[in-house]
Order: structure tokens, then C-alpha cells, then sequence
């Protein structure tokens, strides 16, 4: 059983497996993410916070990595959407006993699933179950690759404090080098059009940076004065094979956020972060609860966000560039 995996070009969005998914014309696709969202934010505000455009589907979440804002928010997008959810546990599944994850797939196929939300600390296992499945695929983050709904997530935050991304100056401060979070929102800031600086010691950058429309720096604090947004990432220490860095406590006082550094920041600068947050290392406690910081918006915009995904891929009638009846 194959599918090919998604092609904007013939029409609807098939599978999101990276932001280059998002069709031919990466801003429009992310354009059309956020006016869906906007809708999907009103649903979650009502007394009732449902409706029924994906009765009748069935999303399952197949994480092989732990989770803890993409795996509910995702749950919760398709509750939302009245869509039946699967639950499979990598600790008390079938995987234990040395299930493969091709046999994984067909026979949760088998039951009838629309939507398969898969993370996996291998890069392309996503892209490998989409030629599996006949279901539609989602990428919840495979290994260092790429996280693509927390790119939208992150764009509709943006968006909804300071209503464009174009030209903002977006900072990505940490490990980059691990991180699916920042290729994901390098593609999706950089396609809106921001002017997004890397910040990192050289061994947290990745290998080649050949093809990235950024620049880089390793200095925080003469990049702080100058941005609208400050991207902080998380020391991905279980992916780390190697002492990249001399120390923690060395990375945090040359890197980490403290709220001597946030007063670097101009005064409309959002302070953001995927989560989960290292306070202490990357972020200081304080800057976490500073009032420019927004990762709790970011969770909230996470359930809208993922809803407006799923009912793109699953709902009925609406493709790229057109019309949403939720
Ligand atoms: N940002 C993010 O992916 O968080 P979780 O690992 O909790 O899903």
C-alpha cells in the first residue's frame, strides 16, 4: 500500500510533513493556515468550544517521543473538530514485543484512521509512514528535521501581536544545531519575509548553513537592541552525542536570557520559546513570567493552529486558496 506524499500543485494538501508542504507558494499556504486559524480561535472561545466539521474522522497520535503541548493540543484540535481520537503509547504497545513500525502502521490502518499525528526522534520517519499510509501524515517532529505546526504556531503568534511578520527582526538564540523548531520557523519566517539572525556558539550551528537565508552571530547581546523577536530554543542535551558546549553554566551566562540581558531588548520585543523551558539555562525564571514573554499564547494559538490543520487535511470541500465552512 503507497501513496505519494503531498503535491500542492494537484490540489489539496495531502500530508504536512514540512513547511515546504505548504504548496508552491509557502506564504500563501502559511497565509492560508492563519485565516483558518482565526476562525478556529472564535470556535475556542465559545461557552461550547465545538464544531462538527470532522465528525465521523479518526486522528490517532503516534508518538515515539515524549510530549507534552503538541501531543494534547493536537487531541484537543481534534476533539474540537468532533473527530474520534486514537492514543497508541510506544511503553505499552505492540512496538515492545518488536513490532515494526511498516506492521505498526497497517495495522492501525486497519481500523480506520483519516490522520495519523506521528513524532519520532528519527528524521523521515514521517515522510516513510506517508508512503505507507493512506491516511493523511502529520509531522509532530521527527529528530532534527523539522516540527512544522510549531512553525505555524509560532507565525500566528507573531502574527496576532504585531499583525505582519514582514520585515520583523526575528532572533533564533541557542541550539539550533538540534533543533527541528528552528528549521521549521527558519523556513516559515524567512518565506514571510523576516529577517531572522541565528545566535549561537559556532558548535550549536549546524554543520552547513548552505541554503539558509540568515545571518549568524555570536553575540547575544549586540544582537538584542535590534529585534522585534526573541526565539529562544532549549539545550537539546539527549541529542547531543558530544560536549558541544563547556558547560551549562557556561552556555547560560553566554547565551541564556537573564533579566539583565531582557533590558537589551526594545520595549515592544516578544520574548518566545517552544517549550518546553529550561528556567535557568536558556531563560531565567523572571524572563519566563516577564510580561513581553508569550509561550503561553503560543500553547493556547497551538490548539486553533492544529485544528486549522486537520480540517484542512480532512475537512471536506476547502483546498489551497479557498473557502472554509467551519
Ligand atoms: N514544543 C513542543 O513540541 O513541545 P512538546 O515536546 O511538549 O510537544
Amino acid at each position: 500500500m503507497s501513496r505519494p506524499v503531498s503535491n500542492p500543485r494537484h490540489g489539496r494538501m495531502r500530508n504536512l510533513l514540512s513547511i515546504a508542504d505548504l504548496g508552491p507558494d509557502v506564504a500563501a499556504g502559511i497565509g492560508e493556515v492563519m485565516t483558518l486559524t482565526d476562525s478556529f480561535v472564535e470556535v475556542s472561545e465559545r461557552t461550547i468550544p465545538k464544531v462538527p466539521a470532522l465528525r465521523g474522522r479518526t486522528v490517532v497520535s503516534l508518538f515515539f517521543e515524549d510530549s507534552t503541548r503538541t501531543r494534547l493540543s493536537f487531541e484537543t484540535a481534534a476533539k474540537r473538530l468532533s473527530a474520534d481520537t486514537m492514543n497508541f503509547s510506544v511503553s505499552t504497545s505492540s512496538v515492545k514485543k518488536g513490532e515494526s513500525l511498516r506492521d505498526t502502521i497497517e495495522t492501525i490502518e486497519a481500523m480506520g484512521v483519516d490522520a495519523i499525528v506521528v513524532r519520532h526522534a528519527s528524521a523521515g520517519v514521517p515522510r516513510q509512514v506517508a508512503q505507507w499510509a493512506t491516511s493523511a501524515v502529520i509531522n509532530a517532529g521527527d529528530g532534527w528535521h523539522e516540527h512544522p505546526t510549531q512553525a505555524l504556531l509560532d507565525c500566528y503568534t507573531i502574527r496576532q501581536r504585531f499583525g505582519d511578520i514582514a520585515g520583523k527582526r526575528i532572533a533564533i538564540v541557542g541550539d539550533i544545531r538540534h533543533s527541528r523548531v528552528a528549521r521549521s520557523n527558519v523556513a516559515a519566517f524567512t518565506a514571510l519575509g523576516a529577517d531572522v539572525t541565528l545566535v549561537a556558539p559556532p558548535t550549536l550551528l549546524p554543520p552547513s548553513l548552505e541554503g539558509w537565508p540568515v545571518k549568524v552571530s555570536t553575540d547575544i547581546d549586540a544582537v538584542l537592541p535590534t529585534v522585534d523577536v526573541c526565539y529562544l530554543l532549549r539545550m537539546q542535551r539527549e541529542r547531543m552525542t558530544e560536549a558541544l558546549i563547556p558547560s551549562i553554566r557556561e552556555y547560560s551566562n553566554r547565551f541564556g536570557l537573564n533579566e539583565k540581558r531582557a533590558e537589551l531588548l526594545p520595549d515592544h520585543a516578544l520574548i518566545m520559546h517552544p517549550g518546553p523551558m529550561n528556567r535557568g539555562v536558556e531563560i531565567d525564571a523572571a524572563v519566563a513570567d516577564h510580561p513581553n514573554t508569550v509561550i503561553v499564547d503560543q500553547v493556547r494559538n497551538g490548539v486553533a493552529v492544529r485544528m486549522a490543520v486537520l480540517f484542512l487535511l480532512l475537512g471536506s470541500g476547502t483546498t489551497w486558496g479557498g473557502e472554509a465552512d467551519v
